[in-house]
């Protein structure tokens, strides 16, 4: 077996984002409102993750699902522009391309998705030889994608067998059951990546440091991001807290996804986990400097001028 040729291989959502920026974005049925910016973007939270994963300078390759259609056809143009390597994307021609509209102010957003392509991506479409050319795998948006979810004990088995590490951040479930057969999952994964809330839905506890002891029961790492107040990480005995940096904040769409691609960044390169968490938040913190997910991710450059500036 020869060595990978990939650093990270991404499964997940990919989907376009059509961002409509306004100081009062709401909808007036029956009227026609003008509105400052509306801008055609990369979304879903696997694409994003693996935008900032190759703009850190990781070989990064995505396996996702789009329809043939411009939706899909934007998306393949979008992501090998900024680096992404594309050849794992299928295309399904009798689906949509999943798209989502978010209205959004400089503080909170409204989102309308249409699903399409994202819950149909199927685990069969997945080659478990291509875990073979990856050192990692990241699994995003596990509650949108049934049918993936239901194949992945099997696949990151495979992955890990091949050698790889895996990580997994689940994202919203909007079914909110907060199940779905995870147990089985996380005990494939090395490194959980929930946010506050999903860590308190997933374990049914309310002390955020509870939950982060009861998911490192079940996972070698685990790191919960805090929104504003930054993340929190436990890696064996080992606790570590980071502040996000303050910026001025344009959008927070993907924050999350970018922070992943920090964290397993500083993890492929064999970084302490503190050191991983401040490499995570500076990309959480700095891509919401730009409307969208991408806009305003950072390069490593970027990441080193404004690490330990956390407050
Ligand atoms: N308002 C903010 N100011 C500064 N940094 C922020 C802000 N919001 C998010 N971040 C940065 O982004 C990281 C991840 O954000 P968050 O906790 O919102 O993740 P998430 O809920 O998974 O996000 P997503 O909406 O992408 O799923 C934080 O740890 C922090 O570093
Ligand atoms: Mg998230």
């Amino acid at each position: 077996m020869g060595e990978p040729t990939l650093d990270v291989l991404v499964l997940g959502d990919s989907n376009v984002d059509l961002i409509v920026r306004a100081q009062d974005p709401t909808p007036a049925f029956g009227q026609e409102k003008l509105v400052e910016d509306l801008i055609l973007t990369i979304g879903g939270s696997a694409s994003i993750f693996a935008c900032q994963a190759a703009k850190l300078g990781l070989r990064t390759a995505l396996a996702s699902l789009l329809g043939a259609d411009e939706f899909g056809d934007y998306m393949l143009r979008a992501l090998a522009a900024l680096g992404v390597d594309t050849r794992h994307i299928a295309r399904a021609g009798q689906l949509k391309t999943g798209a989502t509209i978010s209205l959004s102010t400089a503080h909170d957003r409204a989102l309308l998705t249409f699903p399409g392509t994202i819950a149909a991506l199927e685990g069969s479409r997945i080659d478990p030889a291509w875990f073979r050319e990856a050192r990692h795998v990241h699994v995003a948006s596990y509650f949108l994608q049934p049918r993936l979810a239901a194949a992945l004990p099997t696949l990151l088995a495979e992955a890990r067998r091949a050698g790889a590490s895996v990580s997994l951040d689940t994202g919203w479930d909007p079914a909110e059951r907060w199940d779905g057969g995870l147990p089985a999952v996380l005990k494939q994964v090395d490194i959980f990546l929930p946010n506050e809330v999903e860590a308190q839905r997933i374990t049914g506890l309310p002390d955020v440091g509870a939950a982060l002891e009861r998911l490192a029961e079940q996972v070698p790492t685990v790191v919960i991001k805090l929104g504003a107040a930054g993340a929190l990480a436990r890696r064996g005995g080992e606790v570590s807290r980071a502040a996000s940096l303050s910026v001025e904040v344009v959008d927070t769409t993907g924050a999350g996804d970018s922070f992943d691609a920090g964290f397993v960044y500083g993890f492929l390169q064999g970084l302490p986990l503190a050191e991983c968490l401040e490499i995570a938040v500076a990309c959480g913190s700095l891509s919401t400097r730009g409307a969208g997910g991408t806009a305003a991710q950072p390069t490593l450059a970027e990441v080193r001028a404004v690490r330990g500036r956390g407050e």
